[in-house]
Order: C-alpha cells, then structure tokens, then sequence
C-alpha cells in the first residue's frame, strides 16, 4: 500500500500499514508512482495531474468528486448519517479493529482555539470534544 503524507505524519501512516510513503509536499504523487488498481482520494481539491489508476482500476473519492481516465471507474462516497451503521462502527472501535487518530482532546470551551489552529493546518489527527 502506497500512501501520502507530510513529514508529521509519516510515522503514523506507516504504522496503519503503509509500504511506502510519498511527501506530497515534495513530491509530485503521479510521477512517484506506476499506475495502481485503486486510488483513494481523500484530500479536499481533485488532483491537479491525471489519477495514475491503470485501465479497468477504480478510483474511490470522498472530498471531491475525481474525473476518471478513460477506462476507469470513479465513486464519490458521501458518508450518511445511519444510526445502525454508525453503531457498527462504535463497536468496532471498541474491539479495537478500527482505530482513530485523537490528536487531542478538549472541553467544549476549547473548540474556539482549536477550530483556529485547525484552519491554520496546525492540527494533526482527530480532535475530540467533550460535551461536559
Ligand atoms: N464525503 C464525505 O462524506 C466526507 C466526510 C468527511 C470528510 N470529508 C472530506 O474529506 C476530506 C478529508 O477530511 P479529513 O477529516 O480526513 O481531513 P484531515 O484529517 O484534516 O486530512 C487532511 C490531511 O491529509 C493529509 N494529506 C495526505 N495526503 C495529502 C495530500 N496529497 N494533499 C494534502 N493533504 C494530504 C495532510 O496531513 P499531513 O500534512 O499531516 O500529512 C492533511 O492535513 C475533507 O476535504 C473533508 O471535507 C468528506
């Protein structure tokens, strides 16, 4: 599996099982690599060069909808709000099968500061917020 990151967070995507990791802010991710069978896209903006996704490969977006190559599917996932679904993933939380990257953790009060942190791109990972 072959996965992007800055230099932040290279260590944890290598350990949710990343082979190999390519700098995206060095490095141009299309010509790092050869065409692969799936690309996931999960970044905000579609990539400014073509998918490198070989003929017949599938491209799976959840930010913004990714124009597909000829010869290749593109699926833009949108997550919905299902309260049996959302459960599933609770318990799989729970038995330790799906893990979350909780960068920090703050009080309601908090949120302020770290909405702004966040925007300036100086939050890694997932912040909770307790309700009380
Ligand atoms: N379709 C839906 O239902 C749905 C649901 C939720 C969210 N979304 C969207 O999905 C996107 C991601 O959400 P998220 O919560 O996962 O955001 P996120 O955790 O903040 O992920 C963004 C991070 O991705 C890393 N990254 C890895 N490769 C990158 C690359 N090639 N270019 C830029 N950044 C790269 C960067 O971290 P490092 O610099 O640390 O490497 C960046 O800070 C957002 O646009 C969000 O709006 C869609």
């Amino acid at each position: 599996m072959i996965a992007t990151a800055s230099a932040r967070s290279s260590g944890a995507v290598r350990h949710h099982g990343a082979d190999e990791i390519i700098d995206y802010t060095s490095e141009l991710v299309a010509s790092a690599i050869e065409p692969v069978d799936v690309l996931i896209h999960l970044v905000g903006t579609p990539p400014p060069w073509t998918p490198p996704v070989r003929r017949g490969g599938t491209i799976i977006s959840a930010a913004a909808p990714v124009p597909a190559p000829p010869g290749v599917t593109s699926t833009h996932v949108v997550v919905r709000y299902d309260a049996a679904q959302l459960t599933e993933l609770v318990r799989l939380v729970d038995m330790g099968e799906v893990t979350v990257d909780i960068a920090e953790t703050h009080t309601v009060n908090g949120r302020a500061d770290v909405h702004r942190r966040s925007e300036a791109g100086d939050v890694r990972g997932k912040v909770v917020i307790q309700p009380r």
